[in-house]
Formats: structure tokens, C-alpha cells, sequence
């Protein structure tokens, strides 16, 4: 306890120079921060060097700094370095920076539930690709998982957003763009967690990765050219961009600024999503009824005939899925805001302006005193709709997976409809079962969390639909 009756915020001790560095494991350091949660508690602290870094994983915490009056999204760790590439885009502006509300207010009806809507036919295009791979692989063949679904939610942002097709299905090598932006991004979490004096050691990475930088950036500027070039009657997020004009301020979005949403969206959309269906697939397959009413409601409302936009809605148990398993494995693990004046937090803890706060979804979201004794527990039923809505009455924020308030994420409907017509278009036509029945849960870390060297085998169980 301090004089002014604050108290230190716990957390492991330091060495010289490198405080907590050798804390912080370099491939998953979500492991790390789990297992420092456990040790520590709600409330823990760590000195990396150049920054501090505190990390919160109580549902009190995590609604306490959700109230926007008080905190703010802030950039710092792997999201500062990925303004490298796509600058105050949306996902990466700071809360100061005028581009960010020009391109907030400009797309936000883009992402209205009747844009979305008007977007079912490409995404319906893409999975049934999925499908018609899976469907010729035919059970002697492991799919790997996380693999065709990063193929599955790339080509459709691609072709949702701007009407792109990187037909990653039909080659085994991935277009230059997509390896440039994996590149980009894997190297954009390193950098975060190095030390700064280090940078010297790592010229040639740091040439490949500007160099990367600059091919995603030649290919967005060239749809972008394309698209002012040729006439088109495309209703997608580029057009918006495009010919969209700012309410509030009368202005456009500049050429740079759509490109660097062009990526971001990209970016932003692919693994969270991917992460997303690969997560729930593990979890389908680890509980056998909790798979059979998900089936079954799909068979009940979609039948064997064609996927309609409006039976999505009608998808109440799997939609219930898809929330249980983000909460049990947001891809998006965790979150940064910062106090916009000098706070005290959970009554006790000083935190300074502008120091930035986690929080830590992947721990909070399985808050005993939210969701009860069995919070590590898959329960989708806990999900549907009726008990969702009293949760989030009850303990509000207690579901973060999408981001807060203003920053939250502006491609949650596009997620949320492609998610529940590939659940509902693969449990149709396929059976699926675990390659190794034996596999147990690993997960691997860039920007989000994916499970690692999940492979399953599926068996069609009529004509494809
Ligand atoms: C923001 C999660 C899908 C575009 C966010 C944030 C989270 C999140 C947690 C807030 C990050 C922060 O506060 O720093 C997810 C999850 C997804 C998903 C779990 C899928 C399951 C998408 C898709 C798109 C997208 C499909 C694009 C079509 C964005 C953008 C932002 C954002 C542009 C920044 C919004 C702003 O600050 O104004 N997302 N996202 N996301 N997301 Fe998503």
C-alpha cells in the first residue's frame, strides 16, 4: 500500500535492462500472459524494455475500462507496427487522427445489414469453392483446417470488398499479395516483441519486410486504378470509398486512405475469421451432441436445397456456437485502451494517462463470477439468444470478442453472416470427423490465435448442394 492508499500493481520481478522480456514467450505469448493471469491475478504488470505493459482479466476490470468516458483504443505492440504498413486505417488510427472518423462515418453504412446482405451471393460463390475442394478430396484426405479457411475468408473479403478474385483455390502456392501480407504481419509481431537496440541484427528482414509493404501496396493501388478506369456498377466497400462523402465534414476519402483500408480490411477480416470457423469445427468435433444439434438444425431449417439468405437468421443454435466459441477462443485475444486523464483503476491501482491497458479477453471471458463453475466449459446453450441478452444484462461487456464501443469491429456483421452460411454449408453436405482422434488443442499466434495442426476428414453425405 502507497501513502495515498493506492497499491502497487503485482507482477513478476526484473532483470536489469531487459525487465521482463524472459517473461514473455516469443511464438505464443498469450500462453505466457494466461499463465501470469493465473499467478498474479486479475491485475498484473510487466516491464519490457521500452514500454510497461498491464494486462486485465476480471469481467469488474474489463467493463470498468470499457466505459469510453475514461479510456480510449490505444495503438502500441504489434498494431503500432503494422501502421507501417496501412497507416491511420481504420484499424490502426489513433483516436486523434481525422481520418479515421472520414473513413468511420463513410463506410459505416457499407456495413449496414442491407449492404451485407447484398454480399451473400460472392460469399455463397467462395464457400461453395470450399466445398467443391473438400467435396473432390473425399474422405482420404486430411484437410488441413486453418489453412482453407484463411483461403475460404481472404477470397471472400477480396471479392466482397472489391470485387478481386485471388482464386486461391484453384492453386497450391498463394498469391504474392497473400504471402506478402503474411510475411508483413508475422514480422510485424516480431518487431513488437524485440528489444530496440536490436533492430541492427535484423537489416535483411527489415529490407523484406518495407519491401512486402510495397507490394501490397502496388496491388491495392492498382484495383484501385482499375476501378476509377472502367465503369461499374459494384455496390462493394471500394465503391462506397470511392464515391462515399463524409457527413459530417463534406469530405472524401483520399487514394492512400483507401488503400490503406483496402489492406486493413484484409488484414483485419481474414485470420480473425478463419480463427473463428477453425475453433468452432475443434469444438464441433471434441462434443459429438453439441455437433448433432448443430446439424440437425441446419437440416431442419436449410433442408438439402439450396442456402437462402434467410435461413441465416433462423440458425439460432449455431449462431450460439459461434459466440461460445468466442468466448472461450477470441481470435482477437485481447485489446488495448489507455486512461485519457491519470486513473485509478479497480479502486486501487494508479494508472497514468495515456499508459496503455489490456484487456485480456482470452482470461476474462471465462470469469467464473460471470459464467459460473463450469466457465471453462463449452456450452453453447448458454449462447442462445434468450440467455446471451441476460448475460450482457446482467454483467454488461462481459462478451468483448468484437472490440468496444466506437473502435469495436465494423466488419462484425460481414463475419458473422460468411461464418454462419460456411458452418451451415459444410454441416449440410459433409460428415466430419478429427484426422488424429487423439489431437489435443494447440493454438498458434501472429495478430490472433488459430488452432495449430488441426487436420479433419469429411465424407460427403449426399450430392452436393
Ligand atoms: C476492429 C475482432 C472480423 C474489420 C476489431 C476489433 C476487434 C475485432 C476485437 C477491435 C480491436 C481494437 O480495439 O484494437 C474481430 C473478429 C472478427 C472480425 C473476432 C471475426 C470473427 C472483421 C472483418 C472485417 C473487420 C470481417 C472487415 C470486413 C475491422 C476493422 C476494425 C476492426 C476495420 C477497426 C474498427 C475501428 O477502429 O474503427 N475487430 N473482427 N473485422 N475490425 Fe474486426
Amino acid at each position: 500500500m502507497t501513502i495515498d492508499g493506492t497499491e502497487e500493481i503485482p507482477g513478476p520481478a526484473g532483470l536489469p535492462f531487459l525487465g521482463n522480456i524472459g517473461a514473455v514467450d516469443s511464438e505464443i505469448p498469450l500462453k505466457s500472459f494466461l499463465s501470469l493471469a493465473d499467478q498474479y491475478g486479475p491485475i498484473f504488470k510487466l516491464n519490457l524494455g521500452s514500454r510497461t505493459l498491464i494486462m486485465c482479466s476480471s469481467w469488474e476490470l474489463v467493463n470498468e475500462l470499457c466505459d469510453e468516458k475514461r479510456f480510449a483504443k490505444t495503438v502500441n505492440s504489434a498494431l503500432k507496427e503494422v501502421r507501417n504498413g496501412v497507416h491511420d486505417g481504420l484499424f490502426t488510427a489513433k483516436m486523434s487522427e481525422p481520418n479515421w472518423g472520414i473513413a468511420h462515418r463513410v463506410l459505416m453504412p457499407a456495413f449496414g445489414p442491407m449492404s451485407i446482405a447484398g454480399m451473400f451471393d460472392e460469399m455463397h460463390d467462395i464457400a461453395g469453392q470450399l466445398a467443391m475442394k473438400w467435396a473432390r478430396h473425399g474422405p482420404s484426405v486430411p484437410i488441413m483446417v486453418t489453412g482453407d479457411f484463411t483461403r475460404l475468408t481472404l477470397d471472400t473479403l477480396a471479392l466482397c470488398a472489391m470485387g478481386y478474385r485471388f482464386n486461391s483455390f484453384y492453386h497450391d502456392e498463394m498469391h504474392p499479395f497473400i504471402e506478402a501480407m503474411g510475411s508483413f504481419l508475422a514480422e510485424s509481431g516480431s518487431r513488437s516483441r524485440r528489444p530496440p537496440f536490436t533492430s541492427i541484427l535484423y537489416r535483411d528482414i527489415t529490407h523484406k519486410y518495407f519491401e512486402n509493404i510495397d507490394l501490397m501496396r502496388k496491388t491495392a493501388d492498382e484495383v484501385l486504378k482499375a476501378r476509377k478506369e472502367a465503369s461499374s456498377d459494384r455496390k462493394d466497400l471500394l465503391a462506397a470509398m470511392l464515391n462515399g462523402t463524409d457527413p459530417k465534414t463534406g469530405q472524401h476519402m483520399t487514394d492512400s486512405s483507401i488503400t490503406d483500408n483496402l489492406i486493413t480490411f484484409l488484414i483485419a477480416g481474414h485470420e480473425t475469421t478463419s480463427g473463428l470457423l477453425s475453433f468452432a469445427f475443434y469444438q464441433l468435433l471434441k462434443h459429438p451432441e453439441t455437433y448433432r444439434k448443430a446439424q440437425d438444425e441446419v437440416d431442419e431449417v436449410v433442408g438439402t436445397g439450396p442456402i437462402k439468405i434467410e435461413h441465416l437468421s433462423q440458425l439460432k443454435y449455431i449462431a450460439a456456437v459461434l459466440r461460445e466459441t468466442l468466448r472461450q477462443s477470441p481470435t482477437i485475444a485481447g485489446f488495448s485502451v489507455a486512461p485519457i486523464q491519470d486513473e485509478i483503476i479497480g479502486g486501487r491501482y494508479k494508472v497514468p494517462k495515456d499508459q496503455p491497458v489490456t484487456l485480456l479477453l482470452a482470461k476474462a471471458q471465462t470469469d467464473m463470477a460471470v459464467y459460473g463453475d463450469d466457465a471453462d466449459q463449452f456450452k453453447p446453450e448458454r449462447m442462445l439468444d434468450e440467455n446471451f441478452d441476460m448475460l450482457n444484462k446482467n454483467f454488461p461487456n462481459c462478451w468483448k470478442p468484437f472490440g468496444n464501443g466506437v473502435r469495436a469491429c465494423i466488419g462484425r456483421p460481414f463475419a458473422w453472416q460468411e461464418a454462419l452460411l460456411v458452418m451451415a454449408m459444410l454441416l449440410q453436405n459433409f460428415n466430419f470427423r478429427m484426422d488424429n482422434p487423439n489431437y489435443q488443442l494447440h493454438i498458434k499466434q501472429t495478430l490472433t490465435v488459430k488452432p495449430k495442426d488441426f487436420y479433419m476428414r469429411c465424407s460427403l453425405r449426399h450430392g452436393l448442394t
